[in-house]
């Protein structure tokens, strides 16, 4: 099983403080479906198998009939000239590569973003690069920082590897921007600093100065990772330009936003190519080449076009602001927002009042630990924050 790991991957994470007994579990992390089998059984101590249900993420129930604004994603599709380029590689689909997708796709990412070639890289989807940046600069002896709350999948997987996890707390003194100064102080020996913004839950901005103050003080050897998921829902500049000034910054990407394509998986990590090689060093770069075509050509062909998304992000902006309005012609509080969700207060415990929605055929976000009284919400269409507005009149009266 654990041979799964490359031999300088083994020998790098012994030597960082992790232990064998870890690897098989780094292994499953890293999407090594044999390691994974082995290690899966005993999913969090349970002593049984794992069921989609133990992984948030993969818990899919069928919400057909419902208004789904519970999970972030885009209410509707991949713009429709993307979804025409990917329908025509589907034909191409007997070919791993049947020309040269994956290079175009970064040719698209480098011009856009501003980035060289050598500082991009794409993946199924943002969720593995998280996991795999904690891996590689965390350790038992460097913990990892992120504000609170903040999106979870770090915490699952510090706690997978029985990395220490310090969570400093979003303060509306601060705007609910993550607290950069906090952040360090609460460990200054950290190996990776989490900063997701737009953050999820808040659709929060995090100041790009921040990020950069974050950059410039943070102990050496450690990385800033900076989640920048939902980042075309606001106008706010990227921290990509760090990257580009080769700083100790990881920036990721999603396509599973504003672009649509959750289902579809497409990703990207912007980085130097040294912290790159950091993290592609335990599976021989398995998961980063192993890209569908389909998802590829989507991708590649929704990044060039600028004009759809400012288009989207307006419509996005305009169901949010008509929502904001409701609410306060309501007296409710929520927290304003520069992505596709908000938090809600209901001032009082937020599981009743999902359970309610529910009931109103309207599938509302989650709750986090810290703020029990408080529920996400996504923005979805137009015509559905009208149907969200119409039942909060309905539950809360
Ligand atoms: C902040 C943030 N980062 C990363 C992800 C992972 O997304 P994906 O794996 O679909 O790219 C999500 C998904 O909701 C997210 O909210």
């Amino acid at each position: 099983m654990t041979s799964m790991i490359s031999k300088e991957g083994r020998e790098e994470l012994l030597a960082r403080g992790y232990s064998r007994r870890q690897f098989g579990r780094i292994a499953a992390l890293l999407g090594m479906p044999v390691a994974a089998a082995a290690t899966l059984p005993k999913f969090m101590s349970t002593g049984r198998a794992a069921t989609t249900t133990d992984i948030p993420e993969m818990s899919r129930p069928d919400k057909r009939n419902m208004v789904r604004i519970g999970t972030n994603e885009c209410w509707t599709g991949p713009f429709p000239s993307a979804a025409v380029a990917g329908a025509a590689t589907v034909k191409l689909g007997n070919r791993y590569e049947p020309g040269d997708l994956r290079s175009q796709l970064i040719t698209n990412a480098s011009k856009v973003e501003a980035l060289p070639e050598s500082h991009i890289l794409p993946w199924p989807g943002s969720s593995d690069p998280l996991s795999r940046v904690v891996v590689t600069f965390c350790s038992p002896g460097r913990g990892l920082v992120t504000a609170d709350p903040t999106f979870e999948a770090s915490w699952r997987t510090a706690a997978w590897l029985n990395v220490k996890c310090t969570k400093v707390p979003l303060r509306p003194e601060n705007n609910y921007a993550t607290d950069v100064k906090a952040m360090l102080a609460a460990d200054p020996n950290a190996g990776v600093y989490y900063v997701c913004s737009p953050n999820n839950p808040t659709g929060t901005l995090t100041p790009v100065a921040d990020i950069a103050w974050l950059v410039a003080n943070k102990p050496a050897g450690s990385i800033v990772l900076v989640d920048e998921a939902y980042l075309h829902f606001s106008e706010a500049k990227s921290a990509a330009y760090l990257v580009a000034q080769n700083q100790d910054v990881i920036v990721l990407r999603t396509f599973s936003k504003l672009f649509g394509m959750a289902g579809l998986r497409l990703g990207f990590s912007f980085a130097k190519p040294e912290l790159h090689a950091k993290m592609m060093r335990y599976d021989g770069k398995n998961q980063s080449g192993t890209l569908s075509i389909v998802a590829v050509a989507v991708g590649s062909s929704s990044l060039l076009q600028a004009q759809n998304i400012v288009r989207r992000r307006n419509e996005m902006i305009a169901a949010r602001e008509a929502t904001f309005a409701h609410l306060r012609q309501r007296g409710i509080t929520y927290i304003p927002s520069d992505a596709n969700m908000f938090i809600v207060d209901w001032k009082k415990p937020a599981g009743p009042v999902k359970a309610a929605f529910a009931e109103q055929g309207i599938d509302i976000g989650r709750n986090w630990p810290v703020w029990p009284n408080a529920s996400r919400i996504t923005v979805g269409s137009a015509g559905e924050m009208e149907r969200f507005c119409g039942a909060l009149d309905r539950v809360i009266v």
